[in-house]
Order: C-alpha cells, then structure tokens, then sequence
C-alpha cells in the first residue's frame, strides 16, 4: 500500500462534531504513514504528529463519553473499556517512538488504522444509532403531550 487510503462518507456517523473529530484523527495516521513512506522525520516532525494525535485521542475520547455520560448510555462501560486500549497503544507507541526503543513501522500505523475504523464502525455507529432512537423518542413524546 503505497497511500493510506483516504478518508471517506462511509465512516460517518452521522453526529458531526464527532464525525469532525474521527476525521481529525484519522488525518493525523494519515500524515504519520505519508511521513514513514517518505522517511520524512526531520526535526521529529513524526513525534510530533504522534504526540498531536495521543492528545487528540484523548480529547475525542473525553468529549464521546461526556455525550454518553449526559444520556445515560447503556453501554458505556464496555465502549469506553476500548477507548482506554486504544489511548493506551498511542501512547505507548509514541513513547517509545520517542525513546528510540520502538521503530514506528506502517504495519503499526496501519495497525491503529484499522482499529480507529473498526471502533468507529461498531461502537460509535451504535452509540449514534441510540443517540437517533432517543432523539426519535423525545420527538414521538413532545407531538404525543403537546
Ligand atoms: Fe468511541
Ligand atoms: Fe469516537
């Protein structure tokens, strides 16, 4: 794969400050991988990268959960359960990136690809699928008392 394929309408899911957010972290593999394949790192600008995108994901995650947090969703222990792996491999491989004791390698960036889609296509599609479902229900409640 000589491009990290780009990002697409397919993964949305339909909450756009989420969707701006995934998008977001997405980009940032993007630009890590463009990095690797160039064997770009001059002034550490892959640190760098790694470094935005750890703080990203940890701002992303925190803004997710408030939203589930604020509408009692149900699954929210199991959802945020994955957020904490997924902070967790970021981080850890952008420490060592950074310790010299990790080589950052496309199958890594490609690996947090991969997990970042699939999260989304799960777990963030069915936590906006409720988000609807209830919106549907406020709205059935609202037109049925007033
Ligand atoms: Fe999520
Ligand atoms: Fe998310």
């Amino acid at each position: 794969m000589l491009n990290m394929e780009e990002w697409g309408d397919k993964y949305l899911i339909g909450i756009e400050q989420l969707d701006e957010h995934h998008k977001h972290l997405y980009d940032l593999l993007r630009e890590s991988y463009d990095l690797l394949v160039l064997k770009n790192n001059n002034d550490g600008r892959i640190g760098k990268v790694l470094d935005s995108m750890s703080d990203y994901a940890t701002y992303h995650i925190s803004t997710e959960e408030d939203w589930m947090h604020d509408l009692k969703y149900p699954k929210q222990t199991e959802h945020t359960q994955e957020h904490l792996e997924f902070v967790h491999r970021v981080s850890e491989f952008s420490n060592n990136f950074k310790n010299g004791t990790e080589h950052l390698t496309l199958e890594i960036v490609t690996f947090l690809r991969e997990w970042l889609v699939n999260h989304i296509m799960t777990l963030d599609k069915e936590f906006a699928a409720f988000i609807s479902n209830e919106a549907r229900f406020c709205e059935m409640t609202a037109s049925k008392y007033h």
